[in-house]
């Protein structure tokens, strides 16, 4: 049987050294770190992203500025409040939860993000910066996955890592950031000949696919690390990853659940980047 990864351990460790640095800075610096968090919509799924968000900020006492917009609010609208918040010295990370309404273009909202409050690091100013290895932030859940990772004892250099899904926001910037650790990286998606064999040569295999029931047993190499980034719903509308956990796990050697895997990193990097943009203020 695999070893679970605990993310709640790893999350609380960095939780710790996140509040001890936004404590000394506002002591030190009157500074507060000030992340905005804007909800376009009534997507129940992002209420709760938005909800835990707002946790973590009281939790490590930063200040939290929520948006809560309608459905209707317009795009002009929202590159006005982002203008705003750009200039809100108070505001020192601004996140524009995703997925947006159809009616707003999720690259134009992106764009006018400044790059320096840019947490999400999906700005293409921060995106070209992680390329080349020179950034200030790091998407937050490939940069909780390598967390979770290193807090194994694993080490990724030379290893063949399988990253299944290509989006921006997880499936790239993963492969990106296994690269910089040395690993040889095959990237996956829909179009993909040989998904099974591919996925079973995998010393470190990463699922961010969005498909229940998605990777099977015979998927997986015997000994392998898997992590599942996977938020689905099964049959019995019970939250589950893209992993068959029960049938994958006895082969791994480390394997993430869901709930409790990666999902609690993702805000604990937030804080984080959140810290950092606060940080750099001060240093300028
Ligand atoms: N929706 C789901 N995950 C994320 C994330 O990490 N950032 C943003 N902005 N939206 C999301």
């Amino acid at each position: 049987m695999g070893n679970i990864i605990s993310s709640k351990e790893v999350s609380a460790t960095l939780r710790a050294k996140i509040r001890e640095r936004s404590l000394a800075l506002q002591e030190n610096c009157g500074i507060q770190p000030g992340l905005a968090v804007i909800l376009v919509g009534n997507d129940p799924a992002s209420q709760i992203y938005v909800r835990n968000k707002q946790k973590a900020c009281e939790e490590l006492r930063f200040h939290a500025f929520e948006y809560k917009l309608s459905e209707n609010y317009t795009q002009d609208q929202l590159l006005d409040l982002i203008g705003v918040l750009n200039k809100d010295n108070k505001v020192h990370g601004i996140l524009v939860q995703l997925p947006l309404p159809d009616h707003i273009d999720e690259q134009t909202v992106i764009r006018t993000i400044s790059p320096e409050k840019d947490v999400d690091a999906l700005h293409p100013t921060n995106v070209g910066k992680i390329m080349i290895g020179d950034y200030e932030f790091l998407p937050c859940t490939p940069a909780g996955i390598i967390e979770l990772i290193d807090s194994t004892g694993v080490s990724i250099d030379g290893k063949q890592c399988v990253v299944v899904g290509r989006s921006n926001i997880v499936g790239k910037p993963m492969a990106m950031l296994l690269l910089h650790r040395n690993a040889t990286v095959t990237i996956c998606h829909s179009h993909t000949h040989n998904l099974a064999e591919i996925c079973a040569s995998a010393d470190i295999l990463v699922s961010a696919v969005g498909k229940a029931h998605f990777i099977t047993a015979d998927m997986v190499k015997e000994g392998a690390m898997v992590i599942d980034v996977g938020m689905n719903h099964d049959e019995n509308g019970k939250l589950c990853g893209d992993v068959e956990f029960d049938e994958v796990a006895p082969k791994t050697s480390y394997i993430t659940p869901v709930p409790g895997g990666v999902g609690p990193m993702t805000i604990t990097m937030l804080m984080k980047n959140t810290l950092h943009a606060a940080e750099m203020k001060r240093q300028k």
